[in-house]
């Protein structure tokens, strides 16, 4: 039988979705000893070549909850033989032999499909250069539901580096599985969403229009979703970095102009572009999305491993 691997958000279903949201639900209330049950006797690697903070110590947490074990590799850029010229496809041919499943961030796109194409075990994708985040935004839309009550019918704003964000890149194929849900991109014109997606919203009958004006697109969505300007990304672009950076800040003056009922997500981390006394606001909904990250992973962990 193939591994069945989570590369790309567009494998997944409206079903797989819902089936993930109850499980980490049903998780969450199982009593701890039950849990730890659910992996026991299973290795997970984690092999990290970008710094993380919220994905790998999510994932490991999830692991460790249900019973698992850990072996990782937090800084691999520098401190696995991929520092000695290991390929990629090298590293994880081995380390398939070691663990039942492996979570791969990587700094290249295409990273996550050519460790897929040698592994024996599933391999997990935990941000594929500037390309792709699946299960960020696997905890993205399971904190929409969460928090709002559903997906379906949900306006959205996009905001910050939507050209660099991989979570942003992801959240929107996954809501192309969801009713009458309507997206604003809210970006620095150097950092715009790229054309490949807007297309694919396209197909999928995914309306979606551009704003500069975020007070305007704050009093209008259900959802504002924030992004951090990727300054890694940009290289010798500095410029470039600094006609995007400071752009769009969600501060007081946006807050007053959201929904009573709406809220602000993130995927973490932040610079400056929400500013801290959001923070005391109940719309601040990120550090509730961070928390859910250990929910999710937890559901699907049990879905590669077990089902
Ligand atoms: N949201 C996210 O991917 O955070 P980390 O980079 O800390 O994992």
């Amino acid at each position: 039988v193939e591994p069945q691997h989570v590369i790309d958000a567009r494998a997944f279903d409206r079903a797989t979705l819902e089936e993930l949201f109850l499980q980490a639900e049903a998780l969450e209330k199982l009593p701890a000893a039950d849990r730890s049950a659910l992996l026991t006797g299973k290795i997970i690697a984690t092999l990290f070549f970008e710094p993380s903070t919220r994905t790998r110590l999510s994932f490991e947490s999830a692991i460790l909850r249900l019973g698992g074990g850990v072996i990782s590799a937090a800084s691999a850029k520098e401190f696995s033989s991929a520092s000695k010229g290991e390929t990629i496809e090298d590293t994880v041919r081995i380390v398939s032999e070691y663990a039942d499943l492996i979570v791969l961030r990587h700094f290249e796109s295409g990273a996550g499909a050519r460790a897929a194409s040698v592994s024996t075990v599933p391999v997990v994708s935990a941000g594929d250069g500037p390309d792709q985040h699946p299960t960020q935004a696997l905890l993205d839309l399971f904190t929409m539901k969460r928090e709002l009550g559903h997906i379906d019918g949900l306006r959205i704003a996009l905001v910050g580096d939507l050209a660099n964000g991989r979570t942003v890149r992801s959240l929107a194929y996954l809501l192309a599985n969801y009713r009458d849900v309507k997206l604003v991109f809210v970006a620095p014109e150097v950092v715009r969403m790229k054309r490949d997606v807007a297309e694919f919203l396209t197909r999928h009958g995914v309306s979606f229009a551009e704003e500069s004006d975020l007070e305007k697109a704050a009093r209008e969505v259900d959802v504002i979703y924030q992004t951090r300007i990727q300054k890694e990304r940009f290289g010798e672009r500095l410029e470039d970095y600094e006609r995007a950076t400071g752009r769009y800040v969600i501060n007081a003056d946006v807050l007053g102009a959201m929904k009573r009922a709406s809220i602000v997500m993130h995927p973490l981390p932040r610079n400056d572009e929400i500013r801290p006394e959001v923070d005391l606001d109940p719309r601040a909904a990120y550090f509730r999305q961070a928390k859910n990250g250990v929910l999710i992973r937890m559901a699907l962990l049990v879905k590669l491993l077990r089902d």
